[in-house]
């Protein structure tokens, strides 16, 4: 029988394969963007290997694209076929892949959780989990399961770096800082190329305004994300927020065409509409004219993409997203076509998504409409009762500051000094520190006095 890095069989006869499968997981675990050859290199030794097959299909359920679908069912009914001998933890792995493409994802979790409590450091169970928790805005439930994981962890383990990575992204989405940052610092320092504890630090130094630092933070290790996959270009979103908040608006633009959406750089080379950096675009280019910056062109690109994704679902975070992209460039009537998309699908929709979508991505959605159409007065009516239920639509609490942003614009407007302390409230609530002095609230700060 044949291992993984730490020590989990794998239902294979091929050694090949079962050293691609492993160095796919491992690449998959550090954010390398050689994931899927290393798949295919795996199943083209072994064509039955159904383990390999269900990490096939997970990768491409991660990338959250509609038009993946027909490639996981692919793997899961491969999979399936070559069922037969599986292990327990594999057999799991199987019954996941088909809640996730099912859209039941929390009993995904729910298995991966399984696996966990009988092989406490399947990093790959954790890491599935905590990505698919993000999604869904349950960081508590991460936190937990990273929390049962690390009492089982030291350095003995193979990546156990990674390990603290995610640890860390757990506290710091959960608000305990000090503890984050002490191990995302440490996970770098086991790995300066770990782009997911470079990441969670970068995150407590926006909590904290400590702009400064999370500037010089990510110059200092910008040189070791060549091999990384998209993480990258979002730790260079991340660099915008802090040249963001210090108005240094040439600079955001300059990362902007630079890395963010950069068409010319590989990784948007070979998928230009991965969620992900379809939100570091649209949010970017939003909060820049919230500052009254000219974004110039920058938003057709996003466009011709959103385009393809109207009837895309597999997001309830990415799909304000297009909506921002849609209305900004005045494309009002694709907009409605989304939200009415959107309102099918969370009105059928028994999975996990379609509650997320009806409490808060479909608020979301319309108010990013109606701010666009200056309709501040509906905004404020959209989502004051909705603020505390975007948390279920995923996202961490910097990436949903742009809703609240946006709340704050439409008030200000609106002339409803009234109603600023609420949002301020919110802002220090979700973490940040000294929300009037953030430059996206500093005039709601003022307009209180
Ligand atoms: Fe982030």
């Amino acid at each position: 029988m044949h291992q993984d890095e730490r020590g989990h069989a794998l239902t294979t006869s091929s050694s090949t394969a079962s050293e691609e499968i492993d160095l796919a997981i491992h690449n998959f675990l550090h954010w390398k963007s050689d994931v899927v050859p290393r798949v295919g290199a795996s199943l083209a030794a072994d064509p039955d290997f159904a383990f390999a097959h269900v990490v096939g299909g997970l990768i491409m359920h991660g990338a959250r694209n509609v038009h993946f679908r027909g490639k996981i069912e692919d793997s899961l009914t491969k999979a399936k076929k070559s069922a037969d001998g599986l292990t327990e933890r594999e057999q799991n792995y199987l019954r996941a892949l088909e809640a996730s493409a099912s859209g039941q994802i929390t009993e995904a979790v729910s298995l991966y959780e399984t696996i966990l409590a009988k092989n406490p450091v399947d990093l790959f169970a954790q890491r599935l989990a905590q990505m698919e928790l993000f999604w869904i805005g349950e960081m508590d439930w991460s936190e937990q399961i990273s929390r049962r994981a690390s009492t089982h962890w030291d350095k003995s383990v193979p990546s156990y770096g990674v390990h603290l990575s995610c640890r860390s992204f757990d506290l710091e989405e959960t608000h305990n800082f000090a503890e984050a940052e002490a191990l995302g610092r440490k996970s770098v320092e086991i790995d300066p190329t770990d782009v997911w504890g470079t990441h969670s630090v970068a995150h407590v130094l926006i909590m904290q305004g400590r702009h400064e630092e999370g500037i010089a933070w990510i110059d200092d290790l910008k040189n070791n994300w060549e091999d990384s996959n998209q993480m990258q270009l979002h730790l260079w979103w991340h660099r915008c927020l802090f040249h963001l908040e210090r108005g240094e608006f040439d600079e955001v633009l300059d990362i902007h065409d630079t890395w963010v959406r950069n068409r010319e750089h590989p990784l948007l080379v070979s998928m230009p509409d991965l969620y992900i950096d379809m939100q570091n675009g649209a949010s970017m280019l939003l909060r820049l004219e919230l500052r009254g910056v000219d974004v110039g062109g920058r938003w057709a690109e996003l466009e011709e993409l959103t385009l393809k994704r109207l009837d895309d679902h597999t997001s309830p975070f990415t799909s304000p997203h297009f909506a921002v992209i849609l209305a900004a460039t005045g494309r009002f009537a694709e907009a409605e076509r989304l939200l009415a998309s959107m309102t099918e699908f969370a009105n059928h929709d028994r999975g996990t998504f379609g509650p997320r979508y009806l409490m808060a991505a479909i608020p979301a959605t319309q108010a990013v409409i109606a701010h666009r159409r200056g309709e501040h007065s509906k905004v404020v009516d959209l989502l004051l009762p909705a603020r505390h239920q975007l948390w279920q639509m995923g996202g961490s609490h910097a990436q949903r500051d742009l809703f609240f942003l946006i709340l704050a614009d439409s008030i200000l407007k609106e002339g409803r000094s009234d109603l600023i302390g609420i949002v301020l409230d919110d802002i220090e609530r979700a973490g940040f520190s000294d929300a009037a002095s953030r430059i996206g609230y500093r005039g709601a700060g003022s307009a209180m006095h």
